[in-house]
């Protein structure tokens, strides 16, 4: 049981100060009553609770898929830059979401926006072997070496072991698509680093089994559907 103010402002309804005066003004019915006490316990996943006429769907959690564009970063909060929270729509917006593995702020496409952390943890944990595949274009055709490279695991000049690497060389022989199963920091970038390539651009297009939806412009972004949730945590 939780209280009906702290339900509602967990659900993006306002501020619990906007709450309070959703329930002054009689505007929140639960299983058919009108409440006017901020105090009372409700049981949100089984009452009925109604807002200005409109039932609550009440979501525990909020999963978003953002096809992230370059120039944002993928921090909750930041004085000075724009951040992917900042450009989610408003109705998409609660308490305590944060990205579940962060790409540069250079980066493009896929972004998994998430307030559960079980859920980001087995995202973003190597353990857990969620591939996230990168489509990188680089400086300088890339060779069978650096393909090999990838498959053995390169090591950082600072002696930072990478897991294993799945590497596809394009026709073009100057971008590849790259799989990697943990987040180093700059990890795709660095590794190519190690093998004298510099990535002039980048993009996550798949974590786990979940595709970017190429429906999403740069910048957009939409709830995950329960299915797609799975696409990403039962990878095999
Ligand atoms: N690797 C990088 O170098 N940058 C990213 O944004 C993601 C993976």
């Amino acid at each position: 049981m939780e209280r009906i103010d702290k339900i509602l402002a967990s659900q993006n309804l306002g501020s619990r100060k906007q709450v309070h005066k959703l329930l002054k003004d009689k505007s929140v019915l639960i299983n058919g009553v009108v409440c006017t006490d901020n105090s009372q316990k409700v049981e949100p996943e089984k009452d009925i609770i109604v807002v200005n006429g409109e039932k609550l769907v009440f979501k525990k959690h909020l999963y978003i898929m953002m096809n992230k564009p370059a120039g944002v970063v993928s921090a909750s909060k930041d004085t000075r830059e724009k951040t992917v929270i900042d450009i989610l729509p408003e109705k998409l917006k609660r308490q305590g979401l944060f990205v579940a593995g962060r790409l540069d702020k250079d980066t493009e496409g896929l972004l998994i926006i998430t307030d559960d952390g079980d859920f980001a943890h087995r995202v973003m944990s190597p353990n857990k072997k969620v591939y996230k595949k990168y489509f990188a274009k680089l400086d300088n055709p890339v060779t069978e070496e650096t393909k090999k490279k990838f498959e053995q695991g390169i090591v950082f000049k600072d002696g930072t072991e990478c897991l294993p690497a799945m590497l596809e060389i394009c026709e073009d022989g100057k971008s590849a698509y790259v799989s990697i199963c943990e987040g180093k920091f700059h990890q795709v970038k660095k590794m190519f680093l190690c093998c004298n390539l510099k990535v002039e651009y980048l993009k996550r297009i798949s974590i786990g089994r979940l595709e970017l939806d190429n429906s999403l412009d740069l910048g957009q972004s939409r709830e995950l559907e329960d299915c797609e949730k799975q696409l990403i945590l039962n990878a095999d």
